[in-house]
């Protein structure tokens, strides 16, 4: 299977059996992951982390993914301390990094520039979040985390919940677990709903998405409940964020109407959409799953950069 210098802008550029290929071999990771065992694998190579956008995990996993393989990688400085600032454009700070470095990994607010940053670099490019679009190396790590909790990802029900609208995890994730053939139903207000495309997709993958705005009707049911953020920073109107504000909050009152063994998933960072109470139960996965963007992110690097383990 090749995946040597393959850009990862969508998780539609992805097979199943691709995914398949790099959630396996995600599993061989997890011991280097932990600093249980050692590989050089990476040795020499750089990864270039261009995030214009804050981020904790995805930023941080890719760094010590690209440390644990024995490579090193490339920070910017913050976008005001970059040429960005002086008004250059996006196509040249990649054409400059792209000879600094042997891929790019790239979180932008604008939807659309991974693909435009791809064009312009020879070099693989790995979209890490551009605006509302897609997220697709969180979506293999939620994969990951679904498949171990579960065994396995055909026909278990998932209700992803919060910012359709906005939230680019749940795009790639929708698309995805339809892929794989399980149920999904999206808990969203009217106005933060699934994108309308993003619904076509799932239907074009045989998916029956239900879609609904109340989290009573689902929550007996699902097996994963994979809650989001409101994202705030994407309302062009304040006073609409203030109306959506608050919606969901899962707690342990909500649950006890759950499945015992209903795995709760958040991409993280919450705001107050899961109470901590949640992190004791069995049903927290958040934390675990912030982990296996690790074992992941090497799977994915390693392909993309042709290391062997
Ligand atoms: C998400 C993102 O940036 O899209 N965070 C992440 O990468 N884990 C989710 C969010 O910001 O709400």
């Amino acid at each position: 299977m090749e995946f040597k210098g393959l850009d990862i802008v969508s998780i539609r550029d992805l097979t199943r059996e691709q995914i398949e290929f790099v959630l396996d071999l995600s599993e061989k990771m997890i011991p280097y992951a932990r600093g249980e065992k050692f590989t050089k694998m990476l040795e020499g190579r750089i990864l270039a982390n261009l995030f214009f956008e804050p981020s904790t995990r995805t930023r941080m996993s890719f760094e010590t993914a690209m440390a644990r393989l024995g490579g090193r990688t490339l920070e910017m400085s913050h976008p005001s301390m970059m040429s960005i600032a002086k008004g250059e454009t996006l196509a040249d700070t990649i054409r400059m990094v792209e000879s600094y470095s042997d891929a790019i990994v790239l979180r932008h607010p604008h939807e659309g520039a991974a693909r435009l940053a791809a064009k312009f670099s020879r070099s693989p490019v790995i979209n890490a979040g551009d605006g509302a679009g897609q997220h697709p190396t969180q979506t293999l790590l939620d994969l990951f985390t679904i498949r171990r909790d579960k065994q396995h990802i055909e026909g278990i029900k998932v209700a992803l919940v919060g910012d359709l609208k906005y939230g680019r995890t749940a795009h790639s994730l929708a698309e995805a677990l339809t892929l794989f053939g399980a149920e999904v139903t999206f808990v969203a207000p009217a106005s933060l709903q699934m994108p309308r495309e993003t619904v076509k997709q799932v239907e074009k993958l045989g998916g029956k998405p239900k879609l609904t705005s109340k989290l009573e009707e689902v929550i007996k049911d699902i097996d994963v409940l994979y809650v989001t953020r409101i994202q705030r920073e994407r309302f062009p109107d304040p006073s609409e964020y203030l109306k959506v504000a608050g919606s969901y909050r899962i707690d342990n009152t909500l649950l006890r109407e759950a499945k015992q063994n209903l795995t709760v998933m958040h991409p993280l960072p919450r705001v107050d959409e899961i109470a901590p109470e949640v992190d004791y139960t069995q049903h927290a996965k958040y934390f675990e799953q912030a982990f296996n963007g690790v074992p992941v992110r090497m799977a994915l690097l390693s392909l993309v950069l042709g290391g062997e383990l």
